[in-house]
């Protein structure tokens, strides 16, 4: 075990829960990315499987609908994922919850795995669906129980380690996707189907998980179990402190109970968290982080680079780097803090990338119509504005990952108290996944409409969700989860 400054310890246990419940962020990292490097592969099953149906070729706009709905039907289920977060909770408890879920994994792989051999598109549709409702899930399982066991001092360096498996998950898939890995003509069923894998490794490991005390001591009422697990979190049996301010929240639950959903925005102690919580989310994924991590490639053709799908791995790269970064700084920096650095450096970012685009496509206008100008000059100049392009792309995604990645997914936890966690992080889950799914529906479209300076639409939102953080959003590191609650419901009565 690991001794920290002030004399605590991080557990192998406390380390070994983490990691276990880790293994779903990465799930939904790598769902997340997989579907992207075998795109023409996918598209040309489909194509192939109707003409042996039908005898005849599909058209190109039936494929394309039936594209998009491959890709996007994925958030679909992550919404209804997401919002049956809190009903199965509050049902099952947390650890029983994340078992269950694996089933769903393990049921989507082998529908996408067996797609090419029942020569069925189908299946991947399907599969697809219900892959989304598993990663709904554990967009909301794993933060609430990592911030559940873990220290206070803690809570968000750990809850940063969600991010940490997304994005991991993400540069894993696009690796993996590779032509020469699994990205191949005979191997794209294996690789949609490999989440079955860790399915099986985190269901073996969950068995060996505890409860979370938090469910135990407050859900259950179950004190002395709830000590013990503590016990074995902390590594030393002075857990009184722990069980003391669980009780005081437990208290005040008695008088509350479970909150249900409609009951959060009713009730003016929740209704301030609530909207905070529901903003945040909508500004990590209206940042437009999507838009780079699902086209990136094409992003660097237009911008003029050569091996755009290099860069792209080096997008991966950059993620896993700053997320890492962000690790070390949210404890001492504060959430607050680091989501408004972050934000304001994607808001700079998009501009460089809006300017950077343009600017590629004036050169290479204005080089194809000035052939006689000296060809070397201008190629200098197009190379240079290509940098700036990719240096960009990259300030905006390290920027993201300095904030907005990770804290939203785990602040949403830190806000509430144990009654209305559950509904809470439903509904924010549920909001996440419904706003990635309008992205990713409607950039394509909107890059055609309004070509680079789509990002500009980008820029505005950033703005706005950078002065709502400046004003609303209160700082929670180091505080316990009562603290945090009482500090709304006194905001809330002297309203
Ligand atoms: C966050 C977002 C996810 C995005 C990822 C990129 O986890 O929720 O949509 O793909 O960050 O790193």
């Amino acid at each position: 075990a690991f001794k920290l400054s002030d004399g605590k310890q991080v557990t192998w246990c406390l380390m070994f829960c983490v990691s276990t419940a880790v293994i779903g962020s990465l799930q939904f990292g790598f769902n997340t990315g997989v579907i992207n490097a075998p795109d023409v592969k996918v598209k040309n099953f489909i194509r192939n499987v109707t003409v042996e149906r039908t005898g005849e070729l599909m058209d190109e706009s039936t494929l394309t609908t039936l594209w998009s709905v491959t890709v996007s039907i994925f958030n679909v289920g992550g919404m209804i994922g997401a919002l049956s977060v809190g009903t199965l909770v509050d049902k099952l408890g947390r650890r029983k919850s994340m078992l269950l879920s694996n089933i769903l994994a393990l049921i989507g792989g082998l529908l996408m795995g067996l797609s090419n051999m029942c020569t069925s598109y189908e299946l991947i549709i399907v599969g697809r669906l219900v892959i989304g409702a598993f990663c709904g899930l554990c967009t909301g399982l794993t933060p609430m129980y990592v911030g559940e066991i873990a220290p206070t001092a803690l809570r968000g360096a750990f809850g940063t380690l969600h991010q940490l498996g997304v994005v991991i998950g993400i540069l894993i898939a696009q690796i993996l996707g590779l032509e020469s890995l699994l990205g191949s003509q005979s191997l794209w069923p294996l690789l949609l189907a490999l989440t079955a894998v860790p399915a099986v490794l985190q269901s073996v490991m969950l068995i060996f998980c505890p409860e979370s005390p938090r469910y135990l001591l407050i859900s259950l009422n179950q004190e002395d179990e709830a000590r013990q697990v503590l016990i074995r979190l902390r590594g030393h049996s002075d857990v009184e402190d722990d069980i003391r301010e669980m009780k005081e929240e437990a208290m005040k639950m008695s008088m509350e109970k479970k909150v249900s959903i409609p009951e959060l925005f009713r009730n003016t102690a929740y209704r301030q968290p609530i909207i905070i919580a529901i903003i945040l989310q909508l500004s990590q994924q209206l940042s437009g982080i999507n838009a780079v991590i699902y086209y990136s490639t094409e992003i660097f053709r237009n911008a003029g680079i050569t091996g755009p799908v290099f860069a792209t791995i080096g997008v991966g790269a950059v993620n896993t780097l700053f997320t890492v970064i962000s690790l070390f700084l949210v404890e001492r920096a504060g959430r607050r803090t680091l989501h408004m650095i972050g934000l304001a450096g994607m808001a700079v970012c998009t501009l460089l990338m809006t300017i950077s685009l343009k600017l590629v496509v004036t050169t290479a206008e204005s080089s194809a119509n000035m052939t006689a100008i000296s060809e070397s000059a201008s190629a200098g100049g197009t190379s240079a504005i290509s940098i700036l392009a990719i240096l960009a792309v990259f300030g905006f995604v390290a920027s993201f990952e300095m904030g907005p990645g990770p804290i939203p997914w785990f602040i949403v936890a830190e806000l509430f108290a144990q009654g209305p966690r559950p509904a809470a992080i439903a509904v924010a889950g549920c909001c996440n996944w419904t706003a990635s799914f309008l992205v990713g529906l409607l950039f394509p479209k909107l890059l055609k409409l309004c070509d680079a300076y789509v990002f500009i639409i980008f820029l505005i939102l950033l703005i706005i969700f950078f002065v709502f953080t400046y004003f609303r959003v209160p700082e929670t590191k180091g505080r316990t989860f009562e603290d945090i609650a009482s500090g709304f419901s006194n905001a809330a009565t002297n309203l």
